[in-house]
């Protein structure tokens, strides 16, 4: 244990490291790393490059860049390291001063099949904590690859995801990792209490109302929850449901549910409290019952409710209504685009992945038996 962090022969904070690709990040990364800073007090997160996923695991949908802003928007972290080396060694773990460093309890191989942690596991300077079952970045990119299949019908969206995405791997649903191979999510209650921050805005807060999907909630919803969150000091979020966000993002949207989405956005450091299933039309009624001081859009088109209105109409005229510009143009429907264009690249990135999880499976197995 550093010598700093003696006080009186007792240690003062426990400093956690964490590493990863955080990839498309999702509410699987920030349960993650809630569980993680829960080990300790200080949450350090320690992200790779572009160039070491591409030659460990192949190439990210998002660039590194994008990639440590979406970790830095996670209310749990504390420190962003940028470029940490894929294979986690005490040396790295000295230099930001951390205790240890936690990963789920999944397995995490470079491109010659060595441990990740294996140097960090033996100096007893690692801790596992259950991966969340149902989300990974692996099924967000089987989702949106078969959007391009047009195989997705409302109301059929899990049995045809089911049935596509095994299909896709060339495996059958038995064959599949049970990391990362695609499983259902089931939202609880707990889950939204824990990511809550359970805080009532304080007398004199002045409350922010935004609306929209947040659908694979992304680098440009965050730049404008933050841009949003200068206005004032409290800011609610209002999602739309499924059907509303189908009926005017066109038939394949949401790519989330919006129990997925709730959690994406409530992981944001900028968000104080989101409306599951928030109505398309800001009225008086919604305003008065948040006690809305300033409902506040990005710079992206406001699509027309089902009467062909402005949904922003009533704080519009009566002078509550601003944009504010995220100075980001990222949309799902580009991430979506990203996912297609490079679509063998990443068929292929998944299930070399899944492989190599389902092969070290097998193999432990094996060892158990004969020993
Ligand atoms: N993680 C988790 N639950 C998930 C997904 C990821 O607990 N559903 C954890 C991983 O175990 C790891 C950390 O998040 O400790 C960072 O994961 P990352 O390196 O980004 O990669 P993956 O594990 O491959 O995540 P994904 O399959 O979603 O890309
Ligand atoms: O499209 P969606 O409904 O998810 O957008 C939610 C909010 O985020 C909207 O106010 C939109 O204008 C804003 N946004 C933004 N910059 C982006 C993407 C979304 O300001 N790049």
């Amino acid at each position: 244990m550093p010598e700093n962090k003696l006080q009186n022969g007792h240690k003062s904070q426990i400093r956690v490291w964490c590493d990863g690709c955080y990839d498309m990040v999702h509410f699987g990364h920030a349960n993650f790393l809630r569980q993680a800073k829960a080990l300790g007090d200080y949450l350090i997160v320690g992200v790779h490059t572009d160039e070491e996923i591409t030659k460990h695991k192949g190439p990210p949908v998002f660039t590194e860049e994008e990639r440590y802003k979406m970790v830095r928007g996670i209310k749990w972290v504390d420190e962003v390291v940028e470029g940490a080396p894929y294979v986690t060694t005490l040396d790295t773990l000295d230099k930001y001063d951390c205790d240890f460093c936690v990963h789920g309890d999944d397995i995490t191989m470079t491109a010659d099949g060595v441990d990740t942690y294996h140097l960090v596991k033996s100096a007893d300077r690692y801790r596992e904590v259950q991966r969340t079952a149902g989300v990974s970045t692996t099924d967000l990119v089987g989702r949106m690859l078969l959007l391009t299949r047009n195989h997705f019908k409302q109301g059929q969206y899990e049995y045809h995801v089911a049935k596509e995405h095994s299909s896709t791997m060339g495996q059958d649903s038995s064959a599949r990792s049970p990391y990362t191979g695609c499983s259902q999510f089931l939202p609880t209650t707990q889950k939204i209490i824990q990511f809550s921050d359970g805080k009532s805005p304080k007398p004199g807060d002045r409350i922010i109302y935004v609306a929209g999907a947040f659908d694979l909630f992304h680098v440009g919803h965050l730049e404008f929850l933050q841009k949003a969150r200068e206005q004032g000091n409290y800011l609610i979020v209002g999602l739309h449901t499924d059907p509303v966000v189908n009926r005017y993002k066109r038939s394949n949207f949401p790519i989330m549910n919006l129990h997925e989405r709730v959690l994406s956005v409530l992981a944001c450091k900028y968000v104080s409290e989101v409306v599951i299933g928030a109505p398309y039309t800001v009225t008086k009624d919604l305003m008065d019952h948040f006690k809305v001081d300033i409902v506040v859009h990005g710079k992206t088109p406001i699509m027309e409710d089902e009467n062909g209105e402005d949904p922003f109409k009533y704080p519009k005229e009566i002078g509550r209504f601003i944009t504010v510009d995220s100075g980001n143009d990222m949309t799902t429907e580009k991430i979506v685009e990203r996912i297609i264009r490079n679509r063998l690249e990443f068929e292929m990135r998944n299930t070399t992945k899944e492989q190599k999880e389902i092969e070290l499976i097998k193999a432990l197995e094996e060892h158990q038996i004969s020993v």
